[in-house]
């Protein structure tokens, strides 16, 4: 009984351990995707073998004792000693050389990464409960939730928040970053190839801290000049009475413009700029994939959606009228 107990327990403890595996997991900080995140990498791997070793050494001699030396029936009291000046000495030195050799390669690491480098794209990156917003401070340029970038190329980020303390982190790309209000932070970012590299918010931040991811889409760099001049131009303006012109004209009307900025219709403050809606892939802190279904559901309840969100329809609820005629107007804006 006892016996199937420990059997028990050795296999739950197995069981969760194999929780850790996972042989397609895109936010796999082991498996590096870019310089930043390979000097970090590179730090990882000597010191989990030092460590691993000393684990072993340590929890052995633990066991050993245990078992040699555990009291027995009508065994003796042991040889009280006090005291052993060579060992004392050895078991104080040899640690303080290991952490030695660990803190030379780490801190030379920790200033390397922390040097601004040459030829950046600079990015101011803002958090909101639950979004993150990129300002593209030599560019012009105002997007929200992916941040794109050209591969090879490295990434300035200068990090602030606007309401609480958020965290930023795209494991393949670089490390983590705080994002404090009234606070610059920075960062940089390096993708080797082109591709999608996810990540998320990684400071508890509120309701939907879970729902605030964030993603980075590294492009061939000519294809990066092009998403550049796609976004420096205004919003393409529908024509009267399409149905994304209608759509336009349900955007002002029910208020929309008092928070969110589309260039050259509104100036809002708030939410996500959507000048070029249509070009993201994703929208609400990238947890769902830009296309009907999903707006239809956000713009019907984004509460729901999304529970503790900012976004507030003025007025109260959309009727589905108007819904429909509001994506026709997003999936306009290219
Ligand atoms: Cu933002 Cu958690």
């Amino acid at each position: 009984m006892r016996r199937n107990r420990r059997w028990a327990a050795l296999g739950a403890s197995l069981f969760l351990f194999l929780t850790a595996c996972a042989g397609k997991a895109p936010q796999d900080t082991l498996q590096p995707k870019g310089d930043v995140a390979r000097r970090i990498d590179n730090l990882i791997n000597p010191v989990f073998i030092v460590a691993g070793l000393v684990f072993l050494l340590v929890q052995g001699l633990i066991v050993v004792a245990v078992v040699k030396f555990r009291a027995k029936p009508d065994s003796p009291e042991p040889e009280q000693i006090h005291g052993n000046t060579r060992l004392e000495v050895g078991w104080t030195l040899l640690p303080a050389l290991i952490l030695l050799a660990v803190a030379v390669p780490t801190i030379k690491t920790i200033f390397d990464l922390a040097k601004k480098p040459a030829n950046p794209i600079n990015v101011t990156v803002i958090g909101h409960q639950f979004w993150w917003e990129y300002r593209y401070t030599d560019l012009g340029i105002v997007t929200a939730n992916e941040l794109r970038m050209p591969a090879g190329r490295p990434v300035e980020l200068t990090l602030n928040s606007v309401d609480v303390i958020h965290s930023y982190w795209i494991p393949p790309l670089g490390g983590k970053t705080d994002v404090v209000p009234g606070r610059n932070n920075s960062m940089h970012l390096e993708a080797d190839k082109p591709g999608e590299y996810l990540g998320q918010c990684t400071e508890f931040c509120g309701a939907s801290h879970a729902n605030m991811r964030a993603k980075a889409i590294a492009m061939t760099p000519a294809d990066f000049d092009t998403w550049v001049a796609g976004q420096r131009a205004a919003a393409i303006a529908p024509v009267e009475g399409s149905p994304a012109g209608e759509g336009m004209a349900t955007f002002l009307a029910r208020g929309c413009a008092g928070c969110h900025t589309i260039q050259g219709v509104s100036k809002g403050l708030v939410g996500p700029n959507l000048t070029h809606f249509a070009d993201r892939t994703t929208f609400a802190g990238s947890i769902f994939e830009r296309n009907d279904a999903n707006l239809r559901k956000w713009l019907t309840n984004p509460q729901a959606a999304k529970p503790g969100n900012a976004m507030i329809i003025p007025g109260g609820p959309l009727t589905p009228d108007e819904i429909t005629k509001l994506i026709g107007y997003l999936n306009s804006l290219q």
